[in-house]
């Protein structure tokens, strides 16, 4: 079993995808196993992008992160972060398979609707940096 971090972007929000992108999860072997709605300052977006601060997209990166609420989850499952990256998609929506996340909704390479996580290590800096141990059902 493995745990992964998601993220609905502000657009996925915005445009109404919270449940579209919760029916996916739903019916793939995920399972959420934590979930609260956020809206970052740009402190926070920017330590939680920290790996990808020498960027030249980090400033527009952190920025469009702030510009709403996100909806964040913990999801555990086999191969969960592999799987979750599987469900969302290739970063560019442009390069995404048929039947993705991202290729269904996306509309830009920033505005790609979520996030997961992209190996054990990112998964437990991401998980720990919005929920702590009580509220991580299971
Ligand atoms: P995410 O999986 O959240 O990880 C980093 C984010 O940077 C990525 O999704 C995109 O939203 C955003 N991004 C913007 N421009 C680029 C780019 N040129 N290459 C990769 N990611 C980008």
């Amino acid at each position: 079993m493995e745990r992964t971090l998601s993220i609905i972007k502000p657009d996925g929000v915005n445009r109404g995808l919270i449940g579209g992108v919760i029916k996916r999860l739903e019916s793939s072997s995920l399972k959420i196993l934590a979930m609260k709605m956020i809206w970052m300052t740009k402190p926070q977006a920017e330590g939680f992008y920290a790996v990808h601060k020498e960027r030249p997209f980090f400033d527009s990166l952190t920025d469009f992160m702030t510009s709403g609420p996100v909806v964040v989850m913990v999801l555990e499952g086999e191969n969960a972060i592999e799987k979750y990256r599987k469900l969302m998609g290739a970063t560019d929506y442009k390069e995404a398979e048929e039947g993705t996340i991202r290729r269904d909704f996306a509309t830009d390479i920033e505005k790609n609707v979520v996030h997961g996580s992209d190996s054990p290590e990112s998964a437990a800096f991401e998980m720990g940096y919005f929920f702590n141990s009580f509220e991580i059902v299971g």
